[in-house]
């Protein structure tokens, strides 16, 4: 996962987190403060019924009268006084949890909701806790009524009383009952379960809001590291000298940056010392190089040695002769690695170039056939450094043991496309990609024999890499090698 897509997920995950928090702590204060606002209404209506009921200069504190005319006092509310008619007519007696009212007197809205002649019924194990609350402290409970299709849900407080019905005398006998008031909430509810709806979209929606601003944030605040990789990308051994971008922000980045291009430096300094080694050494080597072949070579052709030390000096000849070839490679490919390689680009004729290449190798070729292929045409090269890579070429060839090596060259639209085909044995598929590392060779011991350093492609391949173009191998074993090389055709402007 991407370092983009991590900090989108991180943040939106606590942001999300928070946001839930918040909302469901909003929501449930809310629904609290709506809730004990609803009781504390039912407990002020529940003192003014029992006091608009309570008939002046009656013996008992608690009477309690209950007519329409009372209930249209409490218009917002339904109101039901169960009554037990006790043999002792005490509360204290009202014990039983199941008991059943003998008598109730209702408020006529009542009737709307549940229908003449019924009651409001609690459960059971409610009735329990409604004697044991006793008359001090009321007793909330919410109940579920069916209307027709609708479900009204009602908030309900219940308290226990002494009732004494009034038959417009004062007189008559004091039975435990209890009453019961009623809200109608189902419309607060219903309000709560939309509010409870919108918020959770409303969540869900931040939440995928947050998450898409994150996201387009986080791709600007990683903006300079894309610029530092994109930058240090580029950089291979061949451009050490280019730095990353160091983005001007204060942070990690930059000072990634910094460290990046400090790395840069140092290995642009190391492998300096590494080039320059090997040029110094080199160009030291050449003089005396040179001078142990020449004199090996005097001694040959001006004394008469005997037969031994005429070996001797042919091998020290030969030998120097291959490190002379073997330090001007290195020299070469130092040049290259300082990207010093100097192109001095002329206007070449494909044909006649390979058919003077062709008379010039024909000493070297022994036995060999050296053929040339292809129509003439014209184009821009750098004529000394393309000869230099055809002379590898066939030379490599003919090492290899070909009979058969045939120079081709077309002209393919934008394209040069010069072959090198023998009949040699061929390269194995394994080394195929190798071919162009430095030292590398096939097979080992016969290519030292032949007097090869493994330098010779390496060095092909920078001539072609500053020509912009490319060089491959194509071989089979046993049936032989070709080898293309593809160069931009540069069209040749006639100078005036
Ligand atoms: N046409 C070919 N057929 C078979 N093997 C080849 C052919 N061309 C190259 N090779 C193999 O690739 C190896 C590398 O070639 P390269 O030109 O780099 O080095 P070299 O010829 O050994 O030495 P140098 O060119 O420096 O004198 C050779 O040693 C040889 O084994
Ligand atoms: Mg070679």
């Amino acid at each position: 996962m991407t370092l983009r897509w991590r900090l989108t997920l991180l943040y939106t995950t606590v942001m999300g987190l928070i946001l839930s928090f918040i909302m469901l702590t909003v929501f449930s204060v809310m629904t609290r403060i709506i809730d004990s606002n609803i009781r504390a209404d039912l407990i002020r209506s529940m003192e003014q019924a029992i006091k608009v009921n309570h008939a002046p200069g009656a013996s008992y504190s608690w009477i309690v009268t209950l007519d329409d005319a009372a209930w249209a006092l409490l218009p917002d509310l339904y109101g039901q006084v169960d009554i037990y008619a006790l043999p002792e007519n005490e509360l204290s007696n009202l014990k039983d949890e199941r008991l059943i009212p003998t008598n109730f007197v209702r408020s006529p809205n009542l009737d709307g909701l549940i229908g003449a002649g019924q009651a409001l019924t609690l459960p059971s194990y409610e009735y329990a806790q409604i004697i044991r609350n006793g008359q001090e402290q009321p007793y909330f409970s919410e109940l579920d009524v069916q209307v027709g299709e609708q479900t009204r849900h009602l908030q309900v407080i219940t308290r226990l009383l002494p009732v004494q019905l009034l038959n417009r005398s004062l007189a008559g006998p004091v039975y435990p009952g209890i009453l019961l008031l009623a809200r109608d909430v189902t419309e607060i509810e219903d309000v709560f379960t939309a509010l409870k709806t919108v918020l959770f979209f409303v969540t869900l929606l931040a939440i995928v809001g947050m998450g898409i601003t994150i996201y387009g944030v986080s791709a600007r605040a990683l903006k300079p590291l894309r610029y530092v990789q994109a930058a240090a990308e580029t950089i291979t051994e061949k451009n050490l000298s280019q730095r990353v971008p160091v983005p001007n922000t204060h942070d990690e980045v930059e000072s990634l940056a910094t460290t990046i291009n400090d790395v840069l430096a140092r290995l642009e300094k190391s492998f300096e010392t590494q080039r320059r080694f090997t040029s110094d050494a080199s160009h030291e080597l050449r003089t005396p190089v040179t001078a142990i072949g020449g004199h090996a070579g005097y001694l040959l052709r001006r004394t008469s040695p005997t037969p031994q030390q005429a070996e001797s000096l042919t091998i020290i000849k030969n030998e120097s002769e291959r490190l002379s070839h073997l330090i001007q490679s290195l020299l070469e490919l130092a040049r290259a690695d300082a990207g010093s390689v100097s192109m001095n680009m002329q206007p070449m004729l494909a044909m006649a170039f390979m058919e003077d290449l062709q008379r010039e190798l024909k000493p070297i070729i022994g036995q060999a056939e050296l053929q040339v292929a292809g129509k003439e045409f014209s184009f821009m090269a750098d004529p000394s450094r393309m000869k230099q890579v055809m002379i590898n070429l066939v030379s490599n060839a003919l090492k290899a043991g070909s009979t058969r090596v045939t120079m081709e060259a077309h002209l393919e639209g934008k394209q040069v496309h010069l072959l090198v085909r023998d009949n040699g044995p061929g390269i194995a598929e394994e080394h195929l990609t190798r071919l162009f590392d430095r030292f590398y060779r096939v097979q080992e011991s016969r290519s030292r024999d032949e007097g090869g350093s493994g330098l010779g492609l390496s060095i092909v391949k920078t001539i072609i890499d500053a020509h912009q173009g490319r060089v491959w191998f194509e071989s089979k074993v046993g049936e032989g090698t070709v080898v293309h090389v593809v160069l931009p055709y540069r069209e040749v402007v006639a100078e005036e």
